[in-house]
């Protein structure tokens, strides 16, 4: 049976994101620092999606994973604290601010030798790793008119089973009708995801929609 999906009001937004578990005292202190920011709070992972992340960083058993996009470092602390035993997160940050508070903040909440951060245009990084299969895990969430161009390298570094997670494939809801450069390019993205043999595909309607790809 399906049945029509529940409109999410603030106060239900809300309620979701005070139900995702394990916000611990490191999270929250990221959360707020975040905050502080004032409207660039908007760039970062909801707490729900986060704890998602590292449900499924943990579900897949990843040992090395890679985000591009970084930020103040709150979904790269959940990834890094999903991962099995020795693993490790490749961060990939344009911005040298942007890195300095990730790495404080993913050194206070206990994971930071598992993660490193690259500084640097992602895609330079990406092409720079080898191609060959390495992540178990991967997170897309950086400037979106790149999301073509990350997801052909991220898809081609997948291990089989691997899982990639891309963030903001609704566009605010413009991808329906997309009418700018950035939500042109994930319309294309979510279109090529859905045709590409190498993977399996769904669009969570989560936050701003969340595309999960696992490698086959
Ligand atoms: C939406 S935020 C990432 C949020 C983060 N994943 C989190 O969990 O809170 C996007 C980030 O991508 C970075 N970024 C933008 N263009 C980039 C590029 N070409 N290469 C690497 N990072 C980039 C921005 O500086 C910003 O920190």
């Amino acid at each position: 049976m399906s049945v029509e999906p529940t409109p999410i009001t603030p106060e239900l937004s809300a309620y979701i994101a005070d139900h995702a578990g394990g916000r611990d005292a490191a999270l929250l202190a990221v959360e707020r620092e975040t905050a502080a920011l004032g409207e660039l709070v908007a760039m970062q992972t909801g707490p729900d999606q986060a704890a998602l992340l590292e449900l499924l960083v943990r579900l897949t058993g990843a040992r090395d994973a890679i985000e591009v996009g970084t930020f103040t470092g709150y979904g790269a602390i959940r990834i890094a604290r999903g991962l099995a035993p020795g693993g490790r997160l490749l961060c990939c940050e344009l911005d040298p601010r942007w890195a300095d508070v990730a790495r404080r903040n993913l050194d206070a909440a206990g994971v930071g030798e598992r993660a490193e951060i690259r500084v640097g245009p992602a895609l330079e990084t990406l092409r720079g790793l080898a191609v060959e299969p390495a992540f178990d895990f991967a997170y897309l969430d950086a400037d979106k008119s790149g999301y073509p161009d990350y997801y052909e390298e991220l898809v081609a570094r997948l291990r089989p089973g691997g899982l990639l997670a891309i963030d903001n494939v609704l566009m605010g809801g413009r991808v329906v009708d997309p009418a700018d450069d950035g939500t042109r390019a994930v319309a294309s993205l979510n279109d090529r995801a859905l045709e590409d043999g190498r993977v399996d595909t769904v669009v969570v309607g989560m936050g701003d929609g969340l595309l999960l790809a696992r490698r086959r």
